[in-house]
């Protein structure tokens, strides 16, 4: 995918794989509208950027976890006469627990950012794309999300809505110039951990410019797949853990998803 003189806006950009989409696409000639609520987070990160890649790199905060973030972020970008080549749905976030022991406002916070954010994003940007027979929009969603994930239930069960929804968007868009993505990372080396909690980190953790690596590859097929898992463990446990009985898989899951504590 050519992408020098292109927009990329990515949410999420303040830390961990954001931060390494914003690097990946700066490298490749996109300027960047980086997005999320840590502002000095986004400015050092635009500076360095724009010094390293010579593009341009604007500094968007925003809480996506407030209803009509999405909107808002629409708004602002046609405020600031900015076209969204490539969206990168990308700012999530999970919780280890029970559900019966966690704040209430943890678990609809996770609904509202990994889902409702990420839907509005899309539904705000894709007609513009579609219109212009050309774009991308990459959305995040995990190895969790080819099973429930017990102890991270509402986590998993977010990131099962986004590659579903994703999956179907990819079929609905496969004609128009468009290159929809879901891109399922397993345990990766970012800041997830310190807010998720350290007993929800389980086996062997890709650095975020790997992961970010397995999109480009993919988006640089125009007739790719709708999905990627990246990590060979991830993409053998994705591709045979729907083979077992679901009774099995949700036992096997919860002991290995039960942690340290
Ligand atoms: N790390 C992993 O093991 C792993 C595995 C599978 C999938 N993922 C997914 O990868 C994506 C990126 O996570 P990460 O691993 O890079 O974690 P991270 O280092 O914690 O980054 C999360 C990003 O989301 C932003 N964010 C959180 N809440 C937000 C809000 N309310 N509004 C706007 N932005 C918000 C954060 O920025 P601010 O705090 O500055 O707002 C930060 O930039 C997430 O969707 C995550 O579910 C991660």
């Amino acid at each position: 995918m050519d992408l020098t003189g292109r927009t990329a806006l990515i949410t999420g950009a303040s830390s961990g794989i954001g931060a390494a989409f914003a690097d990946a696409l700066a490298a490749r000639g996109a300027h960047l509208i980086l997005v999320a609520r840590r502002e000095d987070r986004l400015t050092a990160l635009a500076d360095t950027l724009r010094a390293r890649h010579g593009n341009d790199a604007h500094v968007l905060v925003a809480d996506l976890g407030l209803p009509g973030a999405g909107a808002a972020l629409l708004a602002e970008t046609r405020r600031l006469g900015l076209d969204v080549d490539v969206l990168v749905n990308n700012a999530g976030f999970g919780s280890h627990g029970d559900v019966a022991d966690t704040d209430p406002d943890r678990l609809t916070g996770q609904i509202q950012l990994n889902i409702t954010a990420l839907t509005d994003l899309t539904r705000a940007y894709l007609p513009d794309m579609v219109g212009r027979g050309r774009g991308a929009i990459v959305n995040v969603a995990s190895a969790a999300a080819y099973q429930p994930v017990p102890h991270m239930a509402v986590y998993s069960a977010t990131k099962a809505y986004v590659l579903s929804f994703t999956e179907a968007l990819w079929a609905e868009t496969r004609n128009t110039g468009v290159r929809v993505l879901a891109l399922s990372p397993g345990a990766t080396e970012t800041e997830f951990f310190d807010i998720a909690g350290e007993s929800a980190r389980v086996g062997r953790q890709q650095t975020a410019a790997a992961v970010v690596a397995r999109a480009m590859r993919a988006l640089d097929r125009p007739s790719g797949p709708g999905s990627v898992v990246s990590g060979l463990p991830n993409i053998v446990t994705a591709a045979t853990v729907g083979f077992l009985p679901r009774r099995l898989s949700l036992l096997v899951t919860e002991r290995l998803a039960r942690g340290r504590n």
